[in-house]
């Protein structure tokens, strides 16, 4: 079969110059082989200044994380600048998520958006903050792609596409360096290279068996296009994939990002994974270890002090070449250059006060919020109308937990609640029993709430899971409504009054037993510190929810890993008979025989890509400019619009194709494009879509990326469930 090959990039990655590399070169030669291992350490700041200073003095670290006070972030750099011998500065990293001080929505909310644009203003929004407190480098965007609602971890990344995965990581990679680079560029950091969110049973740290070819079609390409946007670092992961622990992978680590991409930015551990490489059985000592990691390319260690305490020993010995040191520290040296460390280590500590929470900041989480919250259901409730409203469950006023995980630096006082804000909004109106005060409360008694309930005229309920039930080591293996929430909701809807649902969450609840005790159902995962506001808009009216699912949501967690874009089997799911409807009787030799849960079915709860709004949008006229396609055209998608409801409202339109024949078997939908369209009611518009060709290859059986000719089939839709395909060949 004929192949279309298509081409790489090539040069630096991070933008460097002849300049550049020629101050980078000219530093290295000044160095000692004690002061480029320096370099190469990376420490976390706890307590005094002082506790640090001999070690900065004898240039033995190379970076500090988590120190943001802008006072000791300068003292750190003076004593580097001033009182080592060549006065390197020091690359200050911490994990700004989702938002500095003003805390946007965790990233699986954000990208529920579909909106490139938006993240990018966040990450600008987030760096602006950092960086004026001397926070230069963020441990983000994690582009993990997750299909595993138990890992807890999918909170921080885009979720399960690969394609809208890697649309948020470098809209994050170019808000956090900006246009291009200056005093407030905050480094982004890739991470966790590779494969992490595929940790088996979604047991965080758990091993990994990902083929090369799933790492090259699903997991890779994000990484692929943040390293074209210039991401300047990047984080290796803690798991082992099909046996090798990343941070001692050369194949992914050296051939990979290093050979096949060019990226000449900085490498860093995750924090002791050099040091759990013993425990993973992959080292015997930490000298063992930081060899693997320095001869797999990594350039810094956080926390496991094992290049600092061995690698001067390795280099002595022979085991890690001496150029392989200075390939590491010229890419350390390359970002603190670019970045303008070396003209300007320290910050204004009058001035850093002034940026945080400015209004335009706060506008913009709020924003983000407004975009990111997804309606489930709505039998006609929403939005608001008039009448007494009662607030209750345990995430209506909980400001620290509505900010979500890695909120390190979000203060809860600056945390806008739904309930104060609803009080704000509807002065008078507003009635507040929280029924439940934690979700993990066991309660079998709520006369208060259902009393509360009967002299309302509606209910809103904000539950789900606080804070600290997602993230980092926070999986979890039942994914229902925790504690006595579902009893809650099942109480309130006996008293016959609509009930309104709003859930925060860091992933996707399975929700399918309390769908029938809500009238309307709206998913707001952590929203931030403008949570409050955003969710009053909504409720109110006022915003119309745009927000689509990034994310298979599931009936039951064994459906899990359930995603969108599986592989076709042999037997497709064909509407095979349901155990509720196959008779007791005895004698039954088979109950199916195509791929799916006799007891769930083949179907999600809700899709990828899904999400209601107030109003209607009906999509019609799909059409392609032609029928047959040459390997460097670009497919016009024209499709018309419509919103046929009673409200002005943003739909998310997006673009999914399918390979019908392949080399190897090939996703049954794989989304390719999506735009946010808004509309006035009534309204209805043309769209193009451009879709190059380039976009369909993926990597076959010769390891090689390509185009494979033939048949092809595209949908545009509200979701990766609905629409019908338009037919289009590759030649
Ligand atoms: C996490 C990383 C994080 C690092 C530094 C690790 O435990 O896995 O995502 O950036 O800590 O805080």
């Amino acid at each position: 079969m004929a192949v279309l090959a298509c081409s790489r990039q090539a040069g630096t990655t991070v933008g460097s110059s002849p300049e550049v590399e020629a101050r980078v070169d000219k530093l290295l030669g000044q160095m000692t082989l004690q002061e480029k291992i320096g370099q190469m350490n990376q420490v976390s700041a706890g307590g005094e200044v002082s506790n640090y200073a001999d070690a900065l003095r004898k240039g033995q670290i190379g970076s500090i994380l988590n120190e943001v006070d802008p006072a000791k972030i300068n003292e750190f750099q003076r004593i580097a600048v001033e009182e080592s011998r060549l006065g390197i500065p020091l690359l200050v990293g911490r994990d700004v998520i989702h938002g500095f001080h003003t805390v946007f929505p965790i990233p699986l909310g954000l990208a529920a958006t579909f909106d490139p644009a938006l993240v990018e203003e966040g990450a600008r929004v987030a760096a602006l903050e950092a960086t004026a407190q001397g926070v230069r480098w963020t441990f983000s965007p994690m582009l993990d792609i997750a299909r595993d609602p138990r890992w807890g971890r999918m909170a921080e990344g885009s979720g399960e596409d690969t394609y809208l995965d890697a649309r948020m990581g470098e809209a994050m990679v170019r808000g956090y360096q900006g246009a291009s680079l200056d005093s407030t560029s905050m480094a982004a950091c890739i991470k966790h290279f590779v494969g992490y969110g595929a940790a088996e049973g979604g047991r965080d740290y758990n091993s990994t068996f990902l083929t090369e070819r799933q790492l090259r079609n699903i997991y890779l390409p994000p990484f692929e296009a943040a390293v074209k946007a210039g991401a300047l670092t990047l984080m290796t992961s803690f798991n082992d994939n099909d046996g090798v622990p990343s941070t001692g992978n050369t194949f992914v680590v050296k051939d990979i990002l290093r050979g096949e991409w060019g990226f000449d930015g900085l490498v860093v551990t995750d924090w002791n994974s050099m040091g759990e490489m013993i425990n993973h059985g992959f080292g015997t000592d930490r000298k063992d270890v930081a060899e693997k990691a320095a001869n797999a390319g990594v350039d810094m260690d956080m926390m496991t002090y094992g290049f600092l305490s061995h690698l001067e020993e390795l280099v002595k010995g022979g085991a890690v070449k001496e150029k392989t040191i200075d390939k590491a520290v010229r890419n350390i040296l390359r970002v603190k250059m670019l970045l303008g460390l070396f003209e300007h280590p320290y910050v204004d500590v009058e001035a850093a006060r002034a940026v945080q929470y400015a209004p335009e900041h706060l506008a913009s989480a709020q924003k983000s919020v407004e975009e990111s919250v997804i309606l489930l259901k709505n039998d006609g409730v929403l939005p608001l109308k008039g009448g007494r409203i009662l607030v209750t469950g345990p995430l209506a006023d909980a400001p620290h937990d509505q900010l979500g995980t890695w909120a390190f630096d979000g203060q809860k006082e600056h945390t806008v609640t739904p309930l104060q804000a609803l009080r704000a909004r509807f002065p008078g109106r507003v009635d507040y029993v929280p029924g439940l005060r934690y979700s993990r409360e066991k309660r079998d008694n709520f006369a208060d709430v259902t009393a509360a309930a009967r002299r309302a005229d509606i209910v809103l309920a904000f539950l789900g899971e606080e804070a600290i039930l997602s993230g980092e080591a926070h999986s979890l293996a039942d994914l229902n409504l925790v504690g006595s929430q579902s009893a809650l909701l099942a109480a309130l809807k006996a008293t016959g009054k609509p009930v309104v649902a709003i859930v925060m969450a860091g992933r996707p609840l399975t929700i399918e037993r309390d769908l029938p005790n809500v009238d309307a159902l709206l998913y707001a995962f952590h929203p931030g510190t403008m949570g409050g506001p955003a969710l009053a808009r909504i409720l109110a009216g006022e915003v119309n929810p745009s927000g689509k699912t990034p994310v298979t949501f599931l009936r039951t967690v064994g459906q899990a890993p359930m995603y969108y874009s599986h592989h076709m089997t042999g037997r497709p799911y064909n509407g095979e008979t349901l155990l509720e409807d196959i008779p007791l009787e005895a004698g039954q030799t088979s109950l199916g025989n195509t791929s799916y849960y006799l007891d769930y079915g083949a179907y999600p709860l809700f899709p990828f890509g899904f999400g209601l709004s107030y109003t209607t949008f009906a999509y019609s006229g799909i059409g392609l400019d032609k029928k047959v396609y040459g390997a460097d055209d670009t497919i016009q998608v024209t499709f018309t619009l419509a919103n046929t409801g009673t409200c002005e409202g943003t739909e998310v339109a997006q673009v999914y194709v399918r390979d019908l024949v392949g080399s190897i078997t090939r996703p049954v939908k794989e989304l390719k494009a999506f735009l946010r369209v808004s509309l006035l009611p009534g309204e209805s518009r043309q769209l193009t879509v451009q879709l190059p060709v380039s976009e369909l290859s993926f990597t076959g059986l010769d390891g090689k990326r390509k185009v494979e000719p033939g048949d092809f089939q595209l949908w545009v839709a509200g979701s990766s469930q609905e629409g019908s395909p338009v037919a289009f060949a590759v030649q």
